[in-house]
């Protein structure tokens, strides 16, 4: 396997990868491995950029290392710092990628090698090293994380935290970051009770750090005990979780949800396509709305241009077989919303090479018919979802229509919506809206008044959230 140092590479194509990592909110080696992973396997294995990716729950999801949360491990020069190891094999064991920072004090007690050995990763010692400070490497050791954790917080790193000192590599991380900090304080028991340790502590809290400990008990010098033992490895490693993985809260909690969103692309030949005018907007807005009510959303979407709305995980699509095929991937969940514009037809000679033009005419294009996806999964026998619900776009006729649809495709609600050209709903943000319900065989309509694509998801959401609770 060759190797590949960023740090020689010529200063052009250096400020480029800086640049292309800074737009990512990646590091620069980060992007560099992203570059390569898109070479090897396609685009669609780059995960999301980390500037994006707040913790959100769903993350476990995918076994990518690159894709769990990541926690940066502070240790700090205490006699705990040998639990700290075990610290790392707990954080592993609940999906969490650590990365470990030792402060010179640490390594009198537990060596960088022991904890670079557990963390499957170099553990970071020197605010003054040369191979990871020539892309400011304090700065993405602060950042290219999800939360720092300081264990053990020694008396006298709480001290300089709280002073915002910045001499080390582990305060200069710890000053630099934009992430939650956790920190488990670890002590003599007369230290913690120390006025001045007092004062850091009621310090740090104000400025929003959280603690986990200390514990009661035994210390390790002969004959001590009282407050000032460190919370053990577990503990930690479930306050970290709580905070990289918060349950989720509102009246979707706990629900799986798959919508599908945007038009589809059906190839003519490598350069050209069949679409529609579908922008994605009400689809996209549907998932914000979910995700908010406290949903697990996965959004599969066709191409928009629409970025990824907050806590949801969005899979990008190309064509309708494309999109069914995710969704037959995500099921079971419990609600599938099909919001799709799904091209009803495909292209079935689809050229390997760009169609030329030639003297002898216009080419002949036979349509095939796409896979219907609402339809197939509405009449699943296995991992149907226990509420299907289908939008109908019309031209004319809305109602009738949408009656019509509700019974054919099997699924158990329709969201109709007019869509001819003087509705303005096609790439607008508008939209006006019936709700059809099935109940036995009998068509219950909602009418909804004029309302912004974003009212029409809440109001969706709120019908979903009063059905099924
Ligand atoms: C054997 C030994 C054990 C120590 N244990 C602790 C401890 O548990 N907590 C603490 O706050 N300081 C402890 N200290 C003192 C710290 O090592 C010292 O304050 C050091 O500067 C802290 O470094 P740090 O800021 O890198 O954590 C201990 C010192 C020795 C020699």
């Amino acid at each position: 396997m060759a190797s590949l140092t960023v740090r020689k590479l010529d200063e052009d194509l250096k400020a480029s990868l800086r640049l292309r990592a800074a737009r990512a909110g990646r590091s620069v080696e980060d992007e560099v491995r992203m570059i390569l992973r898109e070479a090897t396997e396609g685009p669609s294995a780059a995960p999301a950029s980390p500037a994006r990716s707040v913790p959100q729950p769903h993350r476990s999801r995918t076994s990518a290392a690159t894709t769990l949360p990541r926690v940066t491990l502070i240790i700090g020069g205490g006699i705990a710092a040998y639990k700290a190891l075990d610290l790392i094999r707990r954080l592993k064991d609940r999906g969490i990628h650590v990365r470990c920072v030792m402060t010179r004090a640490a390594q009198q007690f537990v060596t960088p090698l022991t904890a670079s050995a557990l963390a499957d990763e170099r553990c970071y010692t020197d605010l003054f090293d040369a191979q990871s400070e020539f892309d400011a490497g304090h700065i993405r050791l602060a950042r290219d994380t999800d939360l720092i954790v300081v264990a053990p917080a020694t008396a006298d790193l709480m001290a300089k935290m709280a002073q915002g000192h910045a001499d080390d590599l582990a305060t200069a991380i710890l000053l630099a970051t934009n992430r939650p900090v956790l920190i488990a304080p670890a002590m003599n028991p007369l230290m913690w009770a120390n006025a001045a340790t007092k004062r850091n502590v009621a310090q740090l809290a104000r400025d929003g750090i959280a603690f986990i400990g200390p514990n009661s008990g035994e210390m390790a010098e002969a004959n001590e005990a009282g407050v000032g033992r460190m919370s053990e490895p577990l503990e930690i490693a479930a306050a970290a979780e709580a905070i990289l993985r918060p349950r989720a809260t509102g009246p979707l909690a706990g629900k799986t949800i798959l919508i599908t969103a945007g038009p589809t692309h059906e190839p003519i030949d490598p350069v050209r396509y069949i679409a529609n005018r579908s922008s994605g907007k009400q689809g996209f807005a549907i998932a914000a709305s979910a995700a908010e009510a406290g949903a697990d959303v996965t959004l599969v979407s066709g191409p928009v241009d629409l970025d990824d709305p907050a806590g949801v995980r969005v899979i990008r699509v190309e064509s309708a077989r494309d999109m069914l095929a995710q969704v037959e991937t995500l099921l079971p969940v419990d609600i599938a919303i099909f919001a799709a514009a799904v091209a009803d037809w495909r292209v079935a000679n689809a050229g390997d090479q760009k169609i030329k033009k030639t003297s002898s005419g216009m080419p002949p294009l036979e349509l095939v018919e796409n896979p219907d996806i609402l339809a197939t999964v509405s009449k699943l026998k296995q991992n149907r979802p226990p509420l299907v619900i289908g939008f109908a776009a019309e031209t004319q006729n809305l109602i009738e229509n949408a009656t019509s649809k509700l019974k054919r495709k099997g699924c158990d609600w329709i969201v109709a919506n007019d869509v001819s050209p003087a509705s303005g709903v096609m790439g607008g943000d508008r939209n006006t809206v019936h709700v059809l319900t099935l109940d036995k065989s009998n068509v219950a309509i909602d009418s909804w008044p004029v309302m912004t694509k974003e009212e029409v998801a809440d109001a969706l959401v709120a019908k979903i959230a009063a059905t099924i609770a």
